[in-house]
Order: structure tokens, then C-alpha cells, then sequence
């Protein structure tokens, strides 16, 4: 070189340089899409034909540990700096980033412009419905119909995916027995059973029937574990459950998410007998990821972490993340992993496991659900996947079988199309946001069809359909009683709409008080007063104790929040085109004072009688004002031949048959519940627990028998040991139409044994 001319020497130096930064940003590049170890795929993590676990192992490989923090964080959306997390590669997840081509930005910064590129898992809260909205989810146990709540989840995953939403914090799986909490709006309410059939419905109406790339929504069963047990049924509040019942109660609907392939868990807020959720190795680590084994991941609620210093189990943020990383908290839900957890490992406070797996965790699911392969939203399904008439059409057929007929004195319903003269009254009658609910997620008033609007458009034309407000739900102004009464007196017929504003229900909506608020049950003494006949429509995220209208109503309609075509689907049962099926999911306490109160107490050793020292109150009767599984038909039916078969060839298992006769003029749908109670057993058990349930369609005047099999899982429970197991001994096997005036059948239940933690599927 040193013959070469300093002209040439100016020339080779700058050339040079030019080829060195170009060989670097190749060998660059060639890191950023995952080098050349399969000419088309370049890395293993980017094939899409090599199984999962070898794609994740391959990516945690590459992934440096800020890079692995980066997957455990999730942000919400609006944040100033959103594109440069993602290009850095600091971000598994936004919260709440709704606009499509928002999600496109950040995807293609993630995807194209991050060094390991791998996608962002974009999640919302699809509760009950994105655009379309259904039934809130206690309206959806309502209907005691896993089918179309499957059907209705299937509908909300295909809107949200059209929109580039892939992670859904649903199904509410928890357990409520309170009804003071705002909360039961979210969950299908105080049965077991039950709530393992919705918790399947809803996982399975998300994912599919298996989570993989077919999956338009990943399943988030939340909020892991007992937050319906919040003393006092105060939001947030501590939890106090026994082990067993912690077992038998409160983890069976996780359970059933998780055998339904839920990729997600949440934990709760609140803390269970001292600890708090977020920082509960026993419930996280030894159950959910050790007994189970759950392979998805978990998810803080929103900035949990952080809290367990009011919690007064952390010192500090960095205290803080360090316990919820150790319990078992994959991704930190705004919270503070980012801001400590790099530290904590360096420092060698945190070993690299418990981040490791929780990535491993993390990248699975995006692996599987095919993140990788299909990033972006279809602009094309952007465009037009929402509200279509076929969604409205499923909503319309929830709501419906949701409605719950709690009252129908002289067969005052349905009412005739061609009444002269309707008054629509109360503060709930036309009201569109109400209609949707708590957590209405993207749905709009504008296309809601409110009680008013279902009214007119199913009556005749010749119909007179008045409408007065009365009041406003939590007025003390009696103002507008005058008009409504006037309404009144000039119609045929009242249906009046009392209940709770939307937002009245759902997170941090306790209330002490489970009266009609306001002035509305003095709107509805008024309009009673007027001697013509009253349908009164509840509309509620919450069992109310409507006793005065209970005894002085001729019929009464529970209805919920019923989403986008609440008026249609009430109207179709005021006027017969449906005749109502849903039963109750949850108890209606008459006062507040026998809270909580559930159909599958405990006998006590002192059973509720009129006897003095029983387990009863001295002001009020102890039994409720309508109990679990109540809900009456236009038509009526009969339960008889009840047979309980053992299985020859298999032990602990039965069949039973039962006869359901429509003894009615109209064709009807009857929900046939079992129930079972075992005494004599080596714990107390309930008076009664359901077993199964089945809706049949009758004819006037058909019969039919309707079959089910008790399985072992049916028939046990968690013993003193903290097993589940059978128990040999007298069983007693129910049936009816709700959990009172059930017809019985003795039998015997032969050997004891264990019985596995695997939910049935239903
Ligand atoms: C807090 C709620 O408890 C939870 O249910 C919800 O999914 C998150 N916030 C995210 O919005």
C-alpha cells in the first residue's frame, strides 16, 4: 500500500469506510429479520412449520434481557413515546389502542423496525361485544344457554380482530355472592357450575375450539382469584376463604378457562387471606402454573403491582415488582417492571428463571395464535367488519333468552299487538347508553334500540305508544310524575323501566343499598295508583330488592343491560313473538341484610325454620325474594318420572332421566335443572348444587325425557385433606325448572375415591 499514490490512498480510505458501515448494517439487517439459517425464513423463531416450543427457545435465545423485560410490559395506549418502545423492542403489549391504523403504526415499528422484530399483542376489554353489543355477562348466564353465549363471543372476536385487536380481558370468571358488588355484572353470578359452562362458552367463542392461529381473540379469565369475595361486597376489598372454599368454589370457572385452552389468566386485585393476588405464589405459582399446569401467562390488573405497596407487603416499586415477578406475574399491566426489573436481575435480586419463563410464556401464545405470520389488521375487515346485520341478529337472540319472567299474575302477559293505547314510562325506557352496559367497549348509542323504540315498532300501527320519563334514575325530583300519570290513565296498558343507570354497575360501582334508586319505586307506587295494569321492566347489572313491586306488580320483567337490540328483545316477550326462558343466575335477596345469601348454603346444624333458634332473622324471612334458577314461561311444565341409573361399568357415574311436560297452550323452552346433595359425607355439604342443566324445546303439550350423566367430577368435592374426591353414601338427585320445588330420587353412591381436577366439558 505504501507504493500507492495519497491520491489513491484519498480515494481507497473514504471507499473503505463506505464497505465497512456496509458490511455492518448487512450483518445488521441480516440480525434485524433473523439471519440465513433457512434461506426463506432466515431464523427458526420466524418459521412458521417448526413447532412452537422450538421457536420460542430459538427467539429467548437471541432475546437480550432488556429485550425480554420489554415482553413483560404492557402500556396503554396514548403514550407520547408508543412508536419508539416498540421500535426498541420495549413493549409485549398496548392496552386500549383502538384505532386500526394506530395498531398498524405501532405494528410495523415493532415488526419492521425492532432488531428481533416481534409483534405487539394488542389487547382491550371486549366484555360484551366490540361494536355489536350483547347482553352484559350476567344477562348472558341468564339464559342458561352456553350456545349462544359461544356464539355471542364468536361475534365480538370477529369484530375485534377486524379491527387488529387479538387479546380480549374476558371472560369475568369470579364467582359473586354479593350482590352489593358492582362487579356480578360482569360474571355469570353465584353458581359454580354454571359459571364453569359460561367460562367454557366464552373461551371457546373467543379462541375456537383450540388456541392457534384460527384464534381471532386470546381468552383473558380474570381476575384470578376470590375477588367476588370482597368483604362487605366493596370493590377491591380484602377476601377472607378457606382453602376448601377457595378450592371448590372460587377456582373451578379458572379451571374450566383453562381446560377450555384460556391463553391468559388476570390476576385480581384484592388481597386472599393476607396476600395479595399479585403477589400470590400459592394461588399463581403452586396452582395455576404447578397443579393445573396452566401454560399460558398471567397478567397484572391494571398497575396491581404498584399497589401492593398500599398493600403493605412492598417498601417500594422496585419491592414491589420483585414479589410479583417471584409469585409468578408474567406481564406487569402499566405497571413498574420496566422501570426495575433489568436492575433486579443484574443485581441478582431476581434470578433470570422466573423472567425467562415468563417470556417463554408470553412469545407462545403470539407464536400460536400467529402473530408472527399475520401482524397487521385486514384493512379491508377494518373497513366493514362491523355491525353487521347477521351480529345484531345474534345479539337480538341473546337478549331475548336473557329476559327472566319473574312475575305474571293473570296472565297479563303477552300483551295483544293490537292494544289501543300503551304508556312507556320511566327513566330507563328510552334511554340508548343504558342499554349497553357496563364496559360497553366500542358500541355506540346511536344504533341501540331502546325499550320505547322496541315497542313502537312491534305494536300495530293503530296502537297509541305514549312515553313519559317520570324521573331520572337517581332523582329526588317528583316533578315529572304529573305527566306520567296522565300518560297513564289515558293508556291501556303501562310498561314502566326502572333500574340502575349503566354505570351504576361494573368495576368500583358498590352500593349499600339494594333499593330501586331515587325516586323510582315512588314513580311506580304512583303510576300503580292509577289502577291500570303495570309491566314493570328491571334494567340492572345487580339483583334488587323490588319487594313492593314484587307484591303489588302483576308481572315483572328482568331484563339487565341488554345491548344493542335491549328494546327489540324486550318487545319481542311483551307481545308473545318470544315466549321468555331465562332463569335467574344469581339470588335476589329481599333486603340487603341477608347478604350474602346463595342457593347452596350449608344446612347448619340448626336449619332455618319458624322455630326460635334456627339459623333465621326475626324481622324478615330468611328464604329470598326469588331464588337461584327462577324464571317463569308464558306456558307451564311439569316434572315427573324421575330415575337415577347407576352405570353398570363405571363406577361413581350415573344416568338420570327426567320428564318435562309442557302443560301449557303455547310452545315454550324449559330449562331442566339437577341439583344433588350428599349427607352423611366427611364435610358439610351444600342443601343442594347443581349438576347439570339442559334447555328443551316443548310443544303445547308434548312431553319429553331429558337425560344426564352425573359423572365423578359431578359428585365430588374438596375434603378436609384438600382433595377432591367422592364419597361414598346416600346421594340425593333433583329435578325441576328452578332450585325450589325440585322432585327427588334417592340413591346411593358406592365407592369412595379421588377424582381429577379435569373439568368435564359441557
Ligand atoms: C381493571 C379491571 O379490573 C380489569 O377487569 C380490566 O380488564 C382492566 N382494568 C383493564 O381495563
Amino acid at each position: 500500500m505504501s507504493s500507492l499514490s495519497e491520491g489513491m490512498k484519498r480515494l481507497i480510505e473514504p471507499l473503505s469506510f463506505i464497505i465497512i458501515v456496509l458490511s455492518i448494517s448487512i450483518a445488521f439487517a441480516g440480525e434485524k429479520i433473523g439471519g440465513s439459517q433457512d434461506k426463506k425464513f432466515g431464523y427458526d423463531y420466524l418459521n412458521p412449520n417448526i413447532p412452537v416450543d422450538k421457536r420460542v427457545e430459538d427467539l429467548l435465545s437471541r432475546m437480550s434481557l432488556a429485550e425480554k423485560i420489554g415482553q413483560m410490559c404492557q402500556y396503554n395506549a396514548g403514550m407520547k413515546n408508543a412508536g419508539q418502545l416498540a421500535r426498541d423492542g420495549s413493549v409485549g403489549s398496548f392496552l386500549n389502542v383502538t384505532d386500526p391504523g394506530e395498531i398498524e403504526r405501532l405494528q410495523h415499528a415493532a415488526v419492521r423496525d425492532s432488531r428481533l422484530g416481534i409483534p405487539i399483542l394488542f389487547g382491550l376489554d371486549v366484555i360484551h361485544g366490540y361494536s355489536t353489543i350483547f347482553p352484559i355477562p350476567i344477562a348472558w348466564a341468564s339464559t342458561w344457554n352456553p350456545e349462544i353465549v359461544r356464539e355471542s363471543a364468536e361475534v365480538s372476536a370477529k369484530e375485534a380482530c377486524s379491527q387488529g385487536v387479538r387479546w380480549t380481558f374476558s371472560p369475568m370468571v369470579d364467582i359473586a355472592r354479593d350482590p352489593r358488588w358492582g362487579r356480578i355484572a360482569e360474571g355469570a353470578g353465584e353458581d359454580v357450575y354454571l359459571g364453569m359452562a359460561m367460562a367454557n362458552a366464552l373461551v371457546e367463542g373467543y379462541q375456537g375450539r383450540k388456541l392457534g392461529p384460527e384464534s381471532r381473540l386470546v381468552a383473558c379469565a380474570k381476575h384470578y382469584v376470590a375477588y367476588g369475595a370482597a368483604a362487605g361486597g366493596r370493590d377491591y376489598n380484602s377476601a377472607e376463604v378457606s382453602e376448601r372454599t377457595l378450592r371448590e368454589v372460587y377456582l373451578p370457572p379458572f379451571k374450566a378457562a383453562v381446560d377450555a385452552g384460556a391463553g391468559t389468566i388476570m390476576s385480581a386485585f384484592e388481597d386472599l387471606n393476607g396476600v395479595p393476588a399479585t403477589a400470590n405464589s400459592f394461588t399463581i405459582r403452586d396452582i395455576l402454573k404447578g397443579e393445573w399446569p396452566f401454560k399460558g401467562f398471567v397478567v397484572s390488573d391494571w398497575d396491581a403491582v404498584t399497589e401492593l405497596i398500599n398493600h403493605g407487603v412492598a417498601c417500594d416499586s422496585a419491592e414491589a415488582v420483585m414479589k410479583a415477578v417471584i409469585a409468578g406475574v408474567d406481564m406487569d399491566m402499566v405497571g413498574p417492571y420496566h422501570d426495575h426489573l433489568e436492575v433486579l436481575v443484574r443485581e441478582g435480586k431476581i434470578p433470570i428463571e422466573p423472567v425467562n419463563d415468563a417470556v417463554r410464556r408470553i412469545l407462545r401464545i403470539k407464536f400460536e395464535i400467529g402473530l408472527f405470520e399475520h401482524p397487521y389488521p385486514d384493512p379491508a375487515m377494518a373497513k366493514s367488519g362491523l355491525m353487521l346485520p347477521e351480529y345484531r341478529k345474534v345479539s337480538r337472540e341473546a337478549a331475548r333468552e336473557a329476559i327472566v319472567l319473574l312475575k305474571n299474575d293473570r296472565n297479563i302477559l303477552p300483551l295483544s299487538r293490537n292494544i289501543e293505547s300503551i304508556a312507556v314510562i320511566g327513566p330507563l325506557a328510552d334511554s340508548k347508553p343504558d342499554m349497553l352496559g357496563c364496559w360497553p367497549c366500542q358500541g355506540k348509542p346511536a344504533p341501540v334500540v331502546t325499550l320505547l323504540a322496541g315497542i313502537k315498532s312491534a305494536a300495530s300501527p293503530q296502537t297509541k305508544v305514549m312515553y313519559a320519563e317520570g324521573c331520572g334514575v337517581r332523582d329526588t325530583s317528583r316533578s315529572g310524575f304529573a305527566e306520567a300519570i296522565v300518560a297513564a290513565k289515558e293508556s291501556d296498558v303501562v310498561v314502566i323501566a326502572v333500574g340502575e343507570r349503566a354505570e351504576m354497575t361494573g368495576e368500583a360501582e358498590s352500593r349499600s343499598s339494594l333499593d330501586l334508586p331515587g325516586v323510582q319505586e315512588d314513580l311506580v307506587k304512583a303510576i300503580v295508583a292509577t289502577g291500570k295494569p303495570v309491566v314493570e321492566i328491571l334494567m340492572n347489572g345487580r339483583p334488587l330488592s323490588i319487594n313492593w313491586s314484587a307484591e303489588h306488580l302483576p308481572a315483572i320483567l328482568e331484563t339487565w343491560f341488554l345491548g344493542t337490540e335491549a328494546g327489540n328483545a324486550i318487545a319481542d316477550v311483551l307481545f308473545g313473538n318470544y315466549n321468555p326462558s331465562g332463569k335467574l343466575p344469581v339470588t335476589f335477596p329481599r333486603s340487603v341484610g341477608q347478604v350474602p345469601i346463595f342457593y347452596n348454603h350449608m344446612n347448619t346444624g340448626r336449619p332455618p325454620s319458624a322455630e326460635r333458634f334456627t339459623s333465621r332473622y326475626t324481622d324478615i324471612p330468611w328464604t329470598p325474594l326469588f331464588s337461584f334458577g327462577y324464571g317463569l314461561s308464558y306456558t307451564k311444565f311439569g316434572f315427573s318420572e324421575l330415575n337415577v341409573i347407576p352405570d353398570p361399568g363405571v363406577k361413581d357415574r350415573f344416568l338420570v332421566t327426567v320428564d318435562v311436560t309442557n302443560e301449557g297452550k303455547r310452545d315454550g323452552i324449559e330449562t331442566v335443572q339437577l341439583y344433588i346433595r350428599q349427607d352423611c359425607a366427611s364435610v358439610a355439604r351444600p342443601v343442594k348444587q347443581l349438576a347439570g342443566f339442559r334447555r328443551v324445546e316443548l310443544a303445547a303439550g308434548e312431553t319429553k325425557t331429558v337425560s344426564f350423566i352425573l359423572t365423578p367430577y359431578d359428585l365430588s368435592f374438596i375434603n378436609a385433606g384438600m382433595e377432591r374426591v367422592v364419597e361414598s353414601g346416600p346421594l340425593e338427585v333433583m329435578a325441576g325448572g328452578s332450585s325450589v320445588d325440585l322432585i327427588s330420587k334417592s340413591t346411593v353412591i358406592e365407592k369412595s375415591m379421588p377424582v381429577a381436577e379435569k373439568v368435564p366439558i359441557y
